[in-house]
């Protein structure tokens, strides 16, 4: 780590006590280096959330990626199986993809037409033996295929782990489905509508600030008027999943009755808990929310140290939930998170303008009502750390 730019006491001032613990310092914000860093160090060690399965709605089709700067592409192929590939072309690294749509059976590179496979074979290479020969001696396609990533599916999110080296993710994303069983044994009815049941947000600010304002609810009553009148900040709690998951739930959350919505519900949620609702930051860069009648993700898409990409998917209970007859339902939720993330946004970029200011030292926390926020601190000082005793 660019150690110049981080203290190792600014490390350890966010790793104590909530009651004097410190947050992350500026440069974690604003640094370049760091940006990279945490791509290298933090983000690829771990699961980051890529993109929605949604995304690519079709076989033979693909999608372009450029996570932190690297540019990756996703690809669901004939076998309707999504795979993802750093997406440059093995000839003179072209970008192979460069827009989201279909292909007929073979990627072909804009540069020289080489083609590869939807599961990243390299299967053409026009006049690599001169005009009209299409092999050459000594060289051999098999060799010479795009990179695979690796790269699995939870809750309709292809998440990645560069280093190839984490935990599968059915064990690492195993905490939060244990805890969600407790409403509900059937997240796999969990549909994405095809249109209008997704957002895409642009905030300048570092993807850090939207996850630790989505840990907390500490700042319901001002921000957001409209669903503290349906989800009051005294209805809250904090929840703390594990090491890598934290966020806060709702005991009233009561927007079907307040919007008269009437979507098909978890047949098995408990009748006691029906206005439960919970919100977790699956760390690094991913926001999931679960209510009795839909579930939304959020994937926070790191651009650069001052700037992110928010995208929401909502997903609802069953396939009769995304037939015509509850469009209006599904309307009304997706404008109602609508109003929520966009009211959000000044507060995230806010905190990364204030974050400019040498007078601010990582800030403090409340140690009643930003527990989970701070949870997301600790996690990420450890990662921090555990590069100095690496080094
Ligand atoms: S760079 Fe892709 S075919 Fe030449
Ligand atoms: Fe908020």
């Amino acid at each position: 780590m660019p150690n110049n730019l981080i203290s190792i006491q600014a490390l350890d001032e966010v790793m104590t006590d909530i009651g004097s613990a410190r947050g992350m310092p500026n440069a974690a914000y604003h640094s370049e280096e760091l940006f990279r860093f945490e791509r290298d160090e933090v983000l690829s060690k771990t699961w980051a959330g890529l993109v929605f399965e949604s995304e690519l709605p079709e076989p033979n089709f693909a999608h372009p990626i450029d996570f932190m700067g690297l540019p990756l592409v996703a690809v669901r192929g004939a076998d309707d199986q999504i795979r993802i590939f750093h997406n440059v072309c093995s000839h003179r690294g072209m970008p192979l993809v460069s827009e989201p749509g279909t292909f007929a059976g073979t990627i072909r590179c804009a540069y020289h037409r080489w083609g590869y496979t939807a599961a990243g074979a390299l299967r053409a290479t026009p006049n690599i033996g001169g005009a009209g020969v299409h092999t050459v001696e000594g060289f051999d396609c098999t060799n010479h295929g795009l990179k695979p990533v690796r790269s699995a599916s939870f809750m309709g999110i292809i998440f990645v782990n560069l280093d190839g080296n984490a935990p599968e993710l059915d064990a690492h994303t195993a905490p939060i489905k244990n805890r969600w069983e407790k409403f509900t044994n059937h997240m796999n009815q969990l549909t994405p509508a095809k249109s209008a049941s997704s957002l895409r947000l642009e905030v300048a600010s570092n993807w850090k600030l939207p996850v630790e304002n989505y840990c907390e609810a500490h700042h319901l009553p001002w921000v957001h008027p409209g669903l503290n009148r349906y989800s009051p900040l005294e209805q809250h709690f904090n929840l703390i999943v594990n090491e890598y998951a934290s966020g806060q739930g709702s005991l009233s959350y009561t927007h079907s009755e307040v919007a008269g919505t009437t979507l098909p519900k978890f047949s098995d949620w408990p009748e006691e808990k029906k206005s439960h609702a919970e919100y977790i930051s699956l760390y690094p860069n991913v926001l999931l929310g679960l209510q009795v009648d839909h579930a939304f993700a959020i994937i926070l898409d790191p651009v650069s140290p001052g700037k992110t990409i928010e995208r929401l998917e909502l997903q609802f209970v069953g396939k009769s939930a995304i037939e015509q007859a509850f469009a209006e339902c599904r309307d009304a939720v997706l404008s109602a998170w609508q109003e929520v993330f966009a009211e959000d946004i000044f507060a995230v970029e806010g905190m990364q303008r204030g974050r400019l200011s040498p007078a601010f030292k990582g800030g403090l926390f409340s140690p009643v009502l930003d527990e989970s926020t701070h949870h997301f601190h600790l996690w990420l000082a450890r990662q921090y750390r555990a590069d100095y005793v690496r080094a």
